[in-house]
């Protein structure tokens, strides 16, 4: 009597069609992909109409996709992956910030501006803000030329790129530091967004029915030479969705006080290569 195949045998089979692969490090990702979603379609007992949705929800999404929707990227915050890789890539030690994704609306070629600037256009009408603090490493020396850049959404809460009334690299600017490390800069407060909604991770949001905002931050992305560099946020204490946020980007110690008009945080930077990654 022939014996049934079973879901081991199948996987096994699976995984031995990558045997002439000579790329290590490719077997082994599509080893563990195959092997988890495998185990995913037997766990859940994945009837064929909603595997035939997955199918349809993807296809939706890479339709969705154009030179300034990046939906995929949306689908993979949504669903905490992006957070992981980033917890996975960056680890800082424990002197380090904390870092957190970087979200789909950085910009490379911000607008490189002096100390004491705005990057909020003239006519803003935000609260204005200042911030402030030092680029340093753990040990607590400035870092000179530690370059920032930074960015945030309009006080209607839409980043340059999402309204056409803004002009393009409006509420983004870069700032070097000086010998003493320390950096300051005007702007307006940031307020809490939504995440677009408008495409199948809103479907999926709603079905669910999760949250689409983000807790108000500002975005930071600082490089040193010597340095690891360091993607964050700094997140509004105020804000009543740092407990829901739909990217699960907020982190406790990147919470601040953007009550008084100013905000003042140390950015601590790891040394390059002093941490297990990178
Ligand atoms: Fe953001």
């Amino acid at each position: 009597m022939v014996t049934k195949m079973t879901s081991k045998e199948h996987l096994d089979e699976v995984l031995a069609s990558y045997r002439e692969c000579p790329n290590p490090r490719l077997v082994q990702i599509m080893t563990s992909l195959t092997a988890h979603l495998l185990a995913f379609v037997e766990e859940t007992g994945l009837t064929r109409d909603e595997w035939m949705s997955g199918i349809e929800f993807l296809t939706a999404t890479g339709k969705k996709c154009d030179d300034e929707r990046q939906e995929f990227i949306l689908l993979s915050d949504v669903l905490g992956v992006s957070m992981l890789v980033e917890m996975v890539n960056q680890k800082p030690t424990d002197s380090a910030t904390e870092p957190t994704v970087l979200g789909p609306f950085y910009r490379p070629g911000g607008p490189e501006l002096s100390m004491g600037d705005s990057i909020a256009p003239d006519d803003s009408d935000g609260q204005p803000l200042i911030f402030s603090g030092m680029v340093r490493n753990a040990s607590g020396e400035p870092l000179r030329d530690a370059h920032l850049e930074v960015w945030q959404t309009s006080p209607e809460g839409f980043y340059d790129v999402q309204d056409p009334a803004l002009d393009p690299m409006s509420y983004r600017g870069n700032f070097t530091t000086g010998v003493d490390g320390r950096f300051f800069f005007e702007t307006v407060r940031p307020v809490d967004y939504q995440i677009p909604t408008d495409g199948p991770v809103g479907v999926l949001l709603r079905t669910s029915a999760r949250e689409s905002w983000r807790p108000a931050h500002t975005h930071f992305l600082v490089t040193c030479a010597g340095y690891k560099t360091l993607i964050t946020h700094l997140f509004d204490a105020s804000s009543p969705h740092l407990h829901s946020d739909a990217v699960f980007g907020v982190r406790e110690s990147l919470v601040v006080d953007m009550n008084h008009d100013e905000a003042s945080f140390d950015l601590v930077l790891d040394v390059a290569g002093e941490s297990p990654v990178n």
